[in-house]
């Protein structure tokens, strides 16, 4: 039985698609673009079926479910633009593919959390996903949450974002909120992995599982293993995120494809790490660290692609 994708052409969305398919699973993608899915899908956009839709229509949703045995649920947004809210698309947006899979008759939901999610958090991102996984976990379907912590990955946005700031800040760079934040930076591959067995794990089923690398990191050592990653040296300058706040409002306000946003840098200062790493004691397996050969993608970045991505929000990597 199809197995059915949102947020196929994204980050997690991309890999897992390529993934199923390779373990021989039939796959429906669910895109808004099907000329840019099919690119970013390109190979193996000729052996699954593409669909068009958009969580925030309804009515589009029905015909992405025929025939489906379980959800894969990826779509949400860490930025608020074009008129998409968190709200609209983080919990409206749950709400309405749980709602279109449980009209279909489909059995198994996998729904795309997040670490840190809460219905009850003052970080709009934050709740939004916590009330849509509430939404999830209050269904009869047969629901698993997975809740990761920062992934890391060739195309990541979060980690290559610091990336492109270096390449674009020469000597000095903020040490954000002091660098004290903590984050337990997981692989997309074992993201992915997780995401797959959690399809045929019955012991996965009404359960939220938190998804971690091996380590545990500061913010502080997260920059300065990016930078060395790159090759390169900074100055690191500790700043305080109120003192951030208005330059990150003026690239907001003027860039299209602006790195980060004031919502996202209120969580910077969120511990983001997993006490109870379901990758080791749910999965069984051992989390790759945000370290050495695994993090050299982050040398790809050229200023070129980064005025590309903040300047026209381009697609870069
Ligand atoms: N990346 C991380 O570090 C991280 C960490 C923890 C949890 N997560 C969660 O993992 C999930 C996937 O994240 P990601 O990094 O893969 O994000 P992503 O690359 O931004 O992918 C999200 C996808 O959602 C699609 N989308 C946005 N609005 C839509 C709408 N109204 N209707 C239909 N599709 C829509 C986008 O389509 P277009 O291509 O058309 O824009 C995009 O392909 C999210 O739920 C996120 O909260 C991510």
């Amino acid at each position: 039985m199809t197995i059915l994708v949102t947020g196929a052409a994204g980050y997690l969305g991309n890999q897992t698609v390529k993934k199923l398919v390779a373990l021989g699973h039939p796959v429906r993608a669910m895109v808004r673009n099907r000329a840019k899915a099919r690119l970013r899908l390109r190979d193996v956009a000729d052996q699954i079926d593409i669909v068009e839709g958009d969580v925030t229509n309804r009515d589009s949703l029905a015909p992405a479910m025929r025939g489906v045995s379980a959800v894969i649920h990826y779509v949400a947004i860490a930025m608020e633009k074009r008129g998409q809210t968190y709200d609209g698309v983080n919990f409206q947006g749950t709400v309405n593919v749980l709602d279109a899979a449980e009209a279909a008759g489909v059995k198994r939901f996998i729904n795309m959390s997040q670490n840190g999610a809460r219905a009850d958090l003052p970080y709009r991102f934050l709740a939004s996903k916590g009330r849509a996984q509430a939404y999830v976990a209050a269904s009869n379907l047969q629901w698993t949450a997975l809740r990761p912590s920062a992934i890391f990955g060739p195309q990541d946005e979060f980690f290559n974002t610091f990336a492109r700031l270096l390449k674009v800040t020469p000597l000095v760079f903020p040490l954000i909120g002091g660098g004290v934040a903590e984050f337990q930076p997981v692989s997309v591959y074992d993201v992915v992995e997780a995401v797959i067995r959690s399809l045929d794990d019955d012991g996965a089923i009404g359960k939220e599982l938190a998804l971690g690398g091996p380590e545990v990191l500061t913010l502080g050592e997260i920059e300065r293993r990016i930078i060395e990653a790159m090759n390169t040296w900074r100055l690191l300058l500790p700043t305080p995120v109120a003192l951030l706040r208005p330059a990150v409002k003026i690239m907001e306000a003027t860039l299209p494809g602006s790195p980060v946003s004031a919502s996202l840098l209120e969580l910077l200062a969120v511990p983001n790490t997993v006490p109870d790493n379901a990758l080791v004691n749910h999965f069984g397996m051992q989390p790759i660290p945000f370290a050495g050969e695994h993090i050299a993608y982050l040398r790809d970045n050229t200023i070129g692609d980064t005025m590309a991505k903040f300047l026209h929000n381009a697609t870069v990597n």
